[in-house]
């Protein structure tokens, strides 16, 4: 039994927290309620299901192929209501919701969608109080799913190698959550060195990169025993490199990858049926948890599937393969 006081990881890094009652609720969540104000951001939705998205200005005008409509004439309603426009179009008002936003807003870099991001907050287990270490921060759609998961006890660090994708996601995230917001921290650089020059020890390691691999070392170094490294990959090669490097590491659980497809239903009378279109394929997830320092994960039993590991196969090789199947995939 390892000595419990020495073998001990050193607790995950809080920024320092801000005094709760400083901040307004919103600042958390991004979720405003009551009457829509002026600088507040709201979504219009057409009779064709076109959605158009602005900022309310006193004495301002939008504008569409069915006229137009004063900025006044919303400031001040509840939202949940619709409005003609004067060439006679109707439009549906309401806040816009994070998973509308996410897709609506300005992007540098491919963003997360909402399906996949319920996923990561629910099986990299985001909890209130976590310290979460994301790069790279892309559009910064994962990231405001990240900030409402941690809530005001949490800290989200983002890591981004591209200035210009960092000031997009600055201004996406800040737009959504009304400000700065309070348990964010943005820094440029590679993960692979900033984060272990960086002294933060995390609960969770999200990766959305082309080559999560190369980060296997800096997010094991920086995790707390027990916590959750994931990766978010668009293919089957960067699946395959990034669960290989993982089991090589030798300091994290057997990986589990999963992908997972939506499908919309089509309701209304006796025609209830699966919708024509669907979100099939995004990306591939995958988990591990950290092993305690020292600690190695069992031994696989089960064998490799026949010529997974054989000439053909490159990429790193588990040193805990059983001598004989590596033999024998060799020689296949
Ligand atoms: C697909 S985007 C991330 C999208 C983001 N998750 C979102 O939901 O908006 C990938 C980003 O990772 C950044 N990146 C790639 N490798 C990186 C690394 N080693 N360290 C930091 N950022 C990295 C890229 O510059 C790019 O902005």
């Amino acid at each position: 039994m390892p000595d419990a006081t020495s073998e001990q990881t050193p607790e995950p890094t809080h920024e320092s927290l801000p005094e709760l009652a400083d901040v307004a609720p919103e600042a958390w969540s991004g979720v405003h309620r009551g009457v829509l104000r002026e600088g507040e951001w709201i979504r219009l939705v057409d009779s064709k299901g076109r959605k158009h998205n602005f900022e309310l200005v006193a004495g301002k005008r939008f504008f569409s192929n069915r006229g137009h409509l004063e900025h006044d004439d919303l400031i001040g309603r509840e939202e949940g209501f619709t409005i003609r426009s004067s060439m006679g179009g109707e439009y549906l008002v309401f806040r816009p919701l994070l998973s509308e936003f996410v897709v609506s807003m300005p992007r540098g870099a491919a963003v997360i969608y909402p399906k996949d991001s319920a996923q990561i907050v629910a099986m990299a287990d985001i909890f209130p109080g976590a310290v979460v270490v994301e790069a790279g921060v892309g559009s910064g759609a994962l990231t405001c799913s990240l900030l409402r998961a941690v809530g005001p006890y949490g800290t989200v660090h983002s890591f981004e190698r591209r200035e210009e994708f960092a000031d997009v996601a600055r201004q996406n995230v800040t737009q959504f959550f009304g400000g700065a917001h309070p348990s964010w921290s943005l820094q440029l650089g590679d993960l692979a060195e900033a984060l272990p020059a960086s002294g933060i020890r995390a609960d969770r390691v999200i990766l959305d990169m082309l080559a999560p691999w190369e980060c296997v070392d800096a997010a094991a170094d920086a995790l707390t025993a027990g916590g959750i490294l994931l990766a978010y990959v668009a293919t089957t090669t960067q699946l395959s490199r990034f669960v290989e490097t993982v089991r090589v590491h030798g300091g994290f659980t057997e990986p589990q990858p999963w992908e997972s497809l939506v499908r919309d239903w089509h309701v209304e009378g006796l025609a209830v049926r699966p919708g024509h279109k669907m979100i099939g394929h995004t990306a591939f997830l995958v988990t591990a948890r950290r092993m305690a320092p020292g600690e190695k994960p069992p031994r696989k039993t089960r064998r490799p599937a026949p010529g997974a590991y054989g000439v053909d196969y490159t990429g790193p090789r588990p040193a805990d393969l059983p001598e004989a199947s590596v033999e024998e995939h060799l020689d296949a």
